[in-house]
């Protein structure tokens, strides 16, 4: 099986739901005409966010990472009336093409962006008694997902879905220790939340039009 096989699932899965959608497609347009990183979720992907805000039922929903705001949109749009997500972003730019994206998507009630480095953002909350958050996602820089995970355990509640990205990356996981920091924040995000003695956790390696990665499902318990 070829990158290209999974590609042409991935474009019948989209077909088999209805197509490429405007709103959506716009966001990807923009975020690369701005000069924004093709390094959001699939559209595959996203639908599943989307699935598992529906299936938590969340009404506040925490993600790390925006970029142009596109796993935001498919999150947002499965949340009820009076439902929010916070987005985190690093970058300005980042966070102004996701605020134009949003907007364009009618969800800017819903969404709420903050601009600054997520670690700083994550312990301001904490501090402030924000929360609990229903479901989170994390899908920022990988160095930091563990204190990312340490972090959205404190704001979430019993019950709550933890999902994270990117935690296979290629299967280099699973290939001893790396001098790529990226996957060594991933080992050792993976150790974290297998030994966490507040998480029920489960890692789904999967392929799709952007290759060999994964992603990791934790429910916070008491
Ligand atoms: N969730 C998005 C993709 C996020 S890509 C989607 O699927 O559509 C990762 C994003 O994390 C980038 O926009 C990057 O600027 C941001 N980022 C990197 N380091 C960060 C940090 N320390 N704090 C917050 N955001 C950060
Ligand atoms: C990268 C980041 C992501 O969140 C992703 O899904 C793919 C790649 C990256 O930083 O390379
Ligand atoms: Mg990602």
């Amino acid at each position: 099986m070829s990158t290209d096989t999974y590609a042409r699932v991935d474009a019948y899965l989209d077909d088999l739901f209805g197509g490429p959608d405007p709103q959506l497609q716009q966001a990807l347009a923009r975020s690369e005409t701005e000069g924004l990183p093709p390094i959001s979720v699939s559209s595959n992907l996203g639908r599943f966010l989307h699935v598992l805000t529906l299936a938590c039922g969340a009404r506040q929903v925490l993600e790390i990472g925006t970029l142009g705001g596109y796993s935001a949109i498919w999150m947002a749009r499965a949340l009820p009336d009076g439902g929010r997500l916070v987005s985190l972003e690093f970058d300005r730019h980042h966070a102004g093409v996701a605020q134009r994206n949003v907007s364009e998507a009618g969800l800017s009630e819903r969404v709420d962006i903050r601009v600054g480095p997520a670690l700083d953002t994550l312990g301001d909350m904490v501090r402030q008694g924000e929360g609990p958050f229903d479901m989170v996602f994390i899908d920022a820089d990988k160095p930091p997902y563990t204190e990312y995970l340490q972090a959205a355990v404190r704001l979430a509640r019993p019950g709550t879905l933890i999902v994270a990205d990117n935690v296979v990356r290629g299967g280099e996981v699973a290939a001893g220790p790396s001098k790529d920091e990226a996957v060594a924040g991933m080992q050792r995000f993976n150790a974290a939340m297998a030994s966490h003695p507040r998480l029920r956790g489960a890692i789904v390696q999967g392929v799709g039009a952007k290759g060999h990665d994964g992603m990791a499902f934790a429910v916070v318990s008491e």
